[in-house]
């Protein structure tokens, strides 16, 4: 508790700093930007998405927002909050998209897909349901999807991806499946060769999904804050890597009881490297290596 208090003092005198040099730079910035705008900011995103916004994101959240003020055409960050509070939904879609944190990769935290696939040996289902929660630009759901077609050695594996992100940009993208060559180069060659098109002419230099995999997966976009979730159990595994660390604790354990019941009892929720959720014992069991499984399975 300490720690806590310790440590929002700290970030709140980071802030106040940070408004001091924005204040002392002021002549130097296109639009004035005080600790005001940016705590006011920092309440909506939250009471919204989730999101809590650290005072060292102070400079990103200007310039990111700034791009809005120009397209707007708001005179001042007050001017564009007031268009937030008066609720003009266009805007809100992109004030949220310009603030979600999307960094993702290919079989990022690859165990995760190693452990996917003994699961579903295991539960030899005949169709499976996952549903990738924080899906970003689609590289997590892409994996999954590649996973499952080893595992059954077919294009056309029994499995059904559900793809979800508050970020209508970044899910668009992962709709299209389109890559920098870059993304895959850590990739294994024959995977490379079996999953992906190469661009040419004026799309050289990128890659495709090829489209038997983008059938195995349905995009849509999904607020983990929102009361409805558009998405059916039993699914035998959710992912949900690298968001929660977004959100504070009370957020995270409602999420999490809302998963339990999506969940298999038998099925395994799939969490970041950075994230632990001891503090939601009652719900999931931690068994190991950021996976876990439902508290009241025996499993
Ligand atoms: C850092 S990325 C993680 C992507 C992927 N899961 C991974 O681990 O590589 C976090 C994603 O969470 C999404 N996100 C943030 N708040 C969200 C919310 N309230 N509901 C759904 N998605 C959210 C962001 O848009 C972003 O794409």
């Amino acid at each position: 508790m300490i720690q806590t208090n310790r440590t929002i003092s700290g970030a709140a005198e980071v802030t106040r700093q940070l408004a001091d040099v924005n204040a002392l730079t002021g002549g130097t910035r296109e639009f004035a930007f005080t600790r005001d705008d940016f705590d006011r900011i920092a309440k909506l995103i939250h009471q919204h998405a989730g999101i809590s916004l650290s005072p060292i994101k102070f400079d990103m959240v200007y310039s990111r927002l700034a791009r809005r003020l120009r397209a707007t055409g708001d005179a001042t960050f007050s001017d564009y909050i007031r268009r937030l509070e008066r609720n003009d939904h266009t805007e809100w879609e992109t004030f949220v998209n310009s603030l979600t944190t999307n960094l993702t990769s290919f079989f990022r935290e690859a165990h995760h897909f190693d452990l996917l696939k003994d699961h579903l040996t295991r539960l030899g289902k005949p169709t499976a349901r996952i549903w990738c929660s924080a899906a970003s630009t689609g590289e997590e759901p892409y994996s999954i999807a590649i996973t499952c077609c080893e595992l059954y050695g077919s294009m056309m594996p029994p499995v059904e991806i559900i793809a979800t992100d508050i970020d209508t940009n970044v899910l668009a993208h992962g709709q299209a499946g389109v890559y920098s060559e870059d993304r895959i180069e850590k990739l294994p060659p024959e995977l490379v060769r079996k999953y992906f098109l190469r661009g040419t002419g004026s799309r050289a230099g990128d890659v495709r999904v090829r489209p038997e995999l983008q059938k195995l997966i349905r995009f849509s976009r999904l607020n983990l804050l929102e009361p409805n979730w558009p998405v059916r159990g039993p699914l035998e595994a959710i992912f949900c890597r690298n968001v929660m660390i977004y959100f504070d604790k009370p957020t995270q354990y409602t999420i999490l009881k809302r998963f339990v019941p999506l969940l298999r009892p038998d099925g395994l929720m799939f969490a970041g490297h950075s994230e632990s959720f001891s503090h939601a014992v009652d719900l999931f069991r931690n068994l190991g290596r950021t996976v876990y499984g439902r508290a009241d399975s025996s499993r």
